[in-house]
């Protein structure tokens, strides 16, 4: 490992693999639109993924099950509008990949074609294949996600750390190197033991990217709204907050509403 840093004006998925290689960790954050997708990808950031997590943050859904292609595909070019260095990833949502692989075909090429995203996103291993084969086949790049999938929530029945027991372990195991050798880019890992993320992480070349991983991976994701602290109720153990938004616009904009009803907004220097 080296811990020589490089500049990239642009990542791709090729810059991704040089990360990994030079013990570069990775950092994803999600964004949905194109106001906040414009600061995260100035901050830096190396991965935005238009995740079907805006059904939940975004539309307020219970689940990321309701969301839809065209809902999708309406974030992802309102993000791609934004951004100019960092690798934007868009999660194919549920129901437009699984039945079979011409329908996940049409969807991912959707996804490109119409919002201009780079790559695509989808859960699940061996039971996926033959759709990431025909996504891939197809030149799009793709992307894994394994352990907590929550749009197989209804399946698991609670969001509960996965792959505790050694079956569902290697199972994962397995799983991670079967998107290696398909030609996937890298892999998220969601909610698993650290210790078997670290073991995946060293297993595969290509970059695994954690969340509620642990540290020993290639990478880390959050999503936007909640490592901002934009709602009070979501808080798992990995979640680390970096603000509290939801404080902080509360205030202000309870601020606003006291100085309308007090006739004090707007001033003479605020009108023409
Ligand atoms: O949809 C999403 O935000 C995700 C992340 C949790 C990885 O898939």
């Amino acid at each position: 490992m080296s811990s020589v840093k490089k500049s990239y004006t642009r990542i791709t998925t090729k810059s991704l693999f040089e990360m990994k290689a030079n013990g570069e960790k990775i950092a994803m954050l999600t964004a949905y639109d194109y106001t906040l997708a414009g600061i995260v990808d100035q901050a830096g950031i190396d991965i935005i993924l238009v995740g079907d997590s805006a059904s939940n943050v975004m539309a307020g859904h219970e689940t990321t099950l309701p969301i839809t292609l065209d809902q999708m595909i309406y974030h992802a070019s309102s993000v791609i509008r934004a951004v100019d260095r960092a690798l934007v990833v868009v999660d194919l949502p549920f129901g437009t990949y699984q039945a079979d692989s011409k329908e996940a075909l049409r969807s991912a090429i959707r996804i490109m074609k119409e919002s201009g995203a780079h790559a695509v996103k989808l859960e699940g291993g061996h039971e996926v294949k033959e759709s990431i084969e025909r996504i891939l086949q197809a030149g799009i790049p793709v992307m894994g996600h394994l352990g907590l999938t929550p749009q197989s929530i209804y399946k698991f029945g609670t969001y509960t750390v996965r792959a505790k027991e050694k079956e569902e372990a290697n199972q994962l195991r397995s799983d991670a190197k079967m998107l290696e050798e398909l030609g996937c880019f890298g892999i998220v890992l969601e909610k698993i033991p650290a210790t078997l993320a670290e073991k995946v992480a060293s297993e595969v070349t290509i970059p695994v990217i954690g969340i509620g991983a642990g540290n020993l991976v290639d990478g880390q994701v959050l999503v936007l709204h909640d490592m901002l602290g934009m709602s009070k109720e979501f808080s798992p153990r990995f979640l680390r907050r970096y603000l509290d938004l939801n404080t902080s616009i509360s205030g202000a904009v309870q601020s606003y509403a006291t100085d309308v009803k007090k006739g004090i907004f707007p001033n003479n220097k605020e009108q023409y």
